[in-house]
């Protein structure tokens, strides 16, 4: 579904290359899920806008296969101020050509699952970081993706709504089949979530470590010896990286 092959990119200012990523390969396969951790400014973000298509590679390339549609998360919710929730979330379906009376119910049965339906004409300024979230998320669901990836799609919810919207995510993978590719500042939920862990080290962002966490989604993975054998190995990869820079 996703192949990447010796990925590299650059951000070019007043005449400078400032090397970001460096020779990144990596596949994810139907039925697959993948969680991509590392240090801040290690270019994770840069990785899911290429990999969205947002930004194109300066060297090796990014494959998604054809037909397939991404919903894509942002890492600051790319959520339009001037839209209530309701017309946000809808916006996917409408860029689709989905007719209104056909996509009212499909939009308002995903801002029930986020627990938003009291605030569905309310504006992205009058909510919360944890609810312009979950509306980034409801958005990005609502098209019924093939991918979805995710930039730290939970970082400012509470303990409990993040614990139930990765249930949602992981349900959402092993239920409808959809491939979540979630870049994450938490090591547990890379762990809950990953089949593959890529763990990036930085200046340029290169992969330092890849985990085959086959286990992810099992039931009774997160309460069992193997998660915490796992979230201390990802620990010790990434302390590693930080003291190095
Ligand atoms: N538009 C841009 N122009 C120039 N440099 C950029 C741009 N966006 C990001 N960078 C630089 O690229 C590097 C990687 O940034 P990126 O946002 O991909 O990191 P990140 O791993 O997502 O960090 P974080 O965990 O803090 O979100 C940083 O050094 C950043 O300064
Ligand atoms: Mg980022």
């Amino acid at each position: 579904m996703i192949k990447v092959e010796d990925l590299s990119f650059c951000y070019s200012q007043k005449g400078q290359q400032h090397w970001v990523l460096k020779d990144i390969s990596f596949a994810v396969k139907t039925k697959e899920s993948c969680a991509i951790i590392g240090p801040s400014g290690c270019g994770k973000s840069s990785l899911l806008f290429l990999l969205a298509g947002l930004l194109q590679p300066v060297q090796g390339k990014v494959q998604i296969a054809e037909k397939s549609r991404c919903g894509t998360i942002l890492q600051n919710f790319g959520l339009f101020p001037w839209k209530t929730v309701y017309e946000n979330v809808a916006l996917g379906l409408v860029l689709q050509k989905v007719n209104k009376r056909e996509a009212k119910p499909q939009v308002e049965q995903i801002i029930e699952e986020m627990g938003l339906s009291a605030f569905a004409q309310y504006y992205p300024g009058q909510l919360s970081g944890g609810m312009q979230q979950r509306v980034a998320l409801a958005r990005a669901l609502v098209i019924r993706p093939d991918i979805l990836l995710m930039d730290e799609p939970l970082s400012s919810l509470d303990a409990l709504t993040r614990e139930r919207l990765q249930n949602l995510i992981l349900n959402v993978w092993q239920e409808k089949e959809v491939i979540p590719v979630v870049v994450t500042h938490s090591i547990e939920e890379a762990v809950f979530l990953g089949l593959q862990i890529i763990v990036l080290g930085s200046a340029p962002g290169r992969i330092i470590e890849r985990v085959d966490n086959k286990e992810a989604g099992q039931v009774g993975y997160r309460q069992s010896s193997l998660f915490f054998q796992r979230c201390n190995m990802l620990r010790s990869a990434l302390t590693e990286e930080c003291n190095v820079c």
